[in-house]
């Protein structure tokens, strides 16, 4: 992948948002988990329940925060329909909380989004900062919580990914994918959020193709912006995917042998440790 290609798909309009707080001044929580890409389509969504639903298998308590409010799917993937969401909270009629509720097969909670709402990113930065500390006080209750962000690097991506002790990158061996995975990766890492990126290559043919397609990535960010994003793992591609949405059920309770729920139940505890290893130098810094 050269500069330019990796540069074109997103990177020109979007470097000119440059991000109106520094995120030194960011509150950092250390089990904020964020998953995110720089395309839509790569499986955030459907990798986000089925990560939450594996740190819960894990006996940890977990909160899944649907943060796509323009594309929020967590409820549909699930066949929820939540009486509250986070267009309540946005709108300040209730706070974080009173949102959240407890998706019982999953044995984990939900902060649903609302699809089709004006997107998070048109919030005026006040409201947002709000978001982010009602968000902050919530995740104290749990062990981990794990925010599906929209595609792309706007204003709200930003602010949560910053808040996050980890961004989970998603991306497929696809080139828009990969060149809109490097637009993030270098985006978020002028505006100083890139830190702590890990990549997920999700829906790879092979364990091989897989890793072809997370150096490719590697050279790039090595090459142009001298910094190594860690790779956090795999998901095969695996039509027991598509089924299990079509069911509406989470892949780890309807198919738990399949490959790609084998593959996510490796990335939470990856995720796990790095969650622990976060607070732990917290606590000691
Ligand atoms: N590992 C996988 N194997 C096969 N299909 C997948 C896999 N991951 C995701 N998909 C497919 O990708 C589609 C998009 O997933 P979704 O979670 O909605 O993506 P996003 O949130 O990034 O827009 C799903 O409907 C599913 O069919
Ligand atoms: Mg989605």
């Amino acid at each position: 992948m050269t500069e330019k290609s990796a540069s074109t798909s997103m990177g020109n309009n979007m470097s000119e948002k440059a991000p109106q707080t520094g995120s030194t001044s960011f509150k950092r929580g250390t089990n904020v988990v964020a998953v995110a890409s720089g395309k839509g389509g790569v499986g955030k969504t459907w990798f986000s329940i089925t990560l939450a639903n594996a740190l819960s298998n894990m006996g940890k308590k977990v909160l899944l925060f649907d943060g796509d409010l323009g594309l929020a799917n967590v409820d549909v993937q699930l066949g929820l329909m939540p009486k509250r969401d986070l267009n309540d909270v946005i709108r300040g009629r209730l706070g974080l909380d009173k949102v959240i509720q407890t998706y019982e097969e999953g044995n984990f909670d939900i902060v649903a989004g609302r699809s089709g709402q004006a997107s998070l990113s048109a919030l005026p930065s006040q409201r947002l900062a709000l978001l982010r500390d009602q968000l902050m006080d919530v995740a104290s209750e749990y062990d981990v919580v794990v925010a599906d962000l929209g595609a792309g690097v706007d204003r709200t991506v930003r602010m949560l990914s910053a808040t996050a002790s980890q961004t989970l990158l998603i991306t497929t061996d696809e080139p828009t994918s990969l060149t809109d995975a490097y637009a993030f990766i270098k985006l978020g890492n002028a505006a100083g959020m890139s830190k702590n990126v890990n990549i997920v290559v999700n829906m790879a043919s092979s364990v091989r193709e897989a890793e072809k397609t997370y150096k490719t990535l590697l050279k790039a960010c090595e090459n142009f912006l001298k910094i190594s994003p860690p790779l956090a793992g795999m998901i095969r591609v695996d039509k027991k995917v598509k089924e299990t949405i079509r069911s509406q059920t989470p892949i780890l309770i309807r198919s738990p042998n399949a490959d790609a729920a084998l593959d996510v139940e490796k990335i939470a505890k990856k995720v796990w440790n790095d969650v622990q290893n976060a607070s732990r130098s917290k606590a000691q810094g």
